[in-house]
């Protein structure tokens, strides 16, 4: 039996200069899907899977993030004289408690292995979890929490992964497979953004880990790789004799709001999966669907 995961970095130091000018003043891990931060999605499914403590990795400029985890008494004196209560409860229940949050500078971007690596004297000797705030994971059990399940059983190092088009291999991690049940793939290597020829397989590591301490040894030796920058892929895979790495298939649907297209897709179908916004959300689509242009030649990046 693996240890608890109680702990999950979110590592938010990145510049995300792809949603540009809305992130030239704010964190893209603020940008809304519907009218929550992608933060706070990637917080609720932590704690959603028992996660107990809670360590951001930021960097310059990424302030309002500390910000929205915080009381806000003015938002909270006005909410209450006007008598809304429910906007008050759901400022309450998104708080996390005194002593659970922890904020560490990334003082150089140096790459995603680095940014974890930051967050090492926090964690110390137990398993933890890293999620990535841009791949969103709409499921019915928490992406986070289905890990957990699975990483009780086997251990070692673990990543949520899917199957991706064979010209996208070079912008994830991919797995080298040695065994394969459908639901859990154990690897014998990682590569980090391969050319399409040179990938192993079309299986890729998307935003969720679940860490084995080991790793953060690895880290430590700080050598670079696709990029120039110090790869968490790299990491693990250089662990792989010592901890398995298993690649785990959520159920779910996975959006990757790190680029535009994802990103209006997610606001789509969570606005659809909501009580309020649901039947407006379909009427808009059908009135658009019906109207619609043609769609331009050079797809949105
Ligand atoms: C990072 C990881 C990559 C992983 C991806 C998932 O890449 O380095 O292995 O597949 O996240 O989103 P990035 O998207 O930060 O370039």
């Amino acid at each position: 039996m693996a240890r608890p995961v109680r702990k999950a970095i979110f590592p938010v130091g990145g510049l995300g200069t792809r949603f540009l000018p809305a992130t030239k003043a704010m964190p893209k891990e603020m940008l809304p899907i519907v009218d929550k931060p992608l933060i706070q999605y990637a917080v609720e499914e932590a704690r959603a899977a028992g996660v107990e403590e809670f360590i951001f990795v930021t960097g310059r400029g990424k302030s309002a993030i500390e910000d929205h985890f915080d009381h806000s008494y003015e938002l909270r004196d006005v909410l209450s004289s006007r008598g809304k209560s429910a906007e008050l409860s759901l400022l309450e229940e998104m708080l996390l408690e005194p002593g659970q949050v922890a904020y560490i500078r990334q003082q150089e971007p140096l790459g995603l292995g680095h940014a974890v690596w930051c967050a090492r004297h926090l964690v110390r000797d137990e398993p933890v979890a890293v999620l990535l705030a841009d791949d969103l994971v709409m499921a019915d059990v928490a992406c986070l929490q289905q890990m957990v399940d699975a990483h009780g059983k086997v251990g070692g190092n673990m990543a949520a992964v899917m199957d991706v088009p064979l010209a996208h291999t070079q912008r994830y991690g991919i797995l080298d497979v040695i065994d394969d049940d459908g639901r859990l793939a154990r690897a014998r290597g990682l590569v980090e953004k391969p050319k399409p020829e040179d990938a192993p397989s079309t299986l890729s590591i998307i935003g969720r880990y679940i860490l084995d301490p080991a790793v953060f040894e690895e880290l430590g030796r700080r050598e670079t790789g696709a990029g120039g920058e110090i790869q968490l892929t790299d990491a693990m895979a250089r662990t792989i004799d010592r901890v398995p790495f298993h690649g785990f298939r959520f159920a779910g649907t996975r959006f990757d709001c790190g680029n535009k297209a994802g990103f209006l897709e997610a606001n789509i179908a969570f606005a659809l999966q909501r009580e309020d916004l649901g039947e407006v959300t379909q009427s808009i689509l059908q009135r658009y669907a019906a109207s619609a242009p043609a769609a331009p030649k050079t797809a949105a990046k």
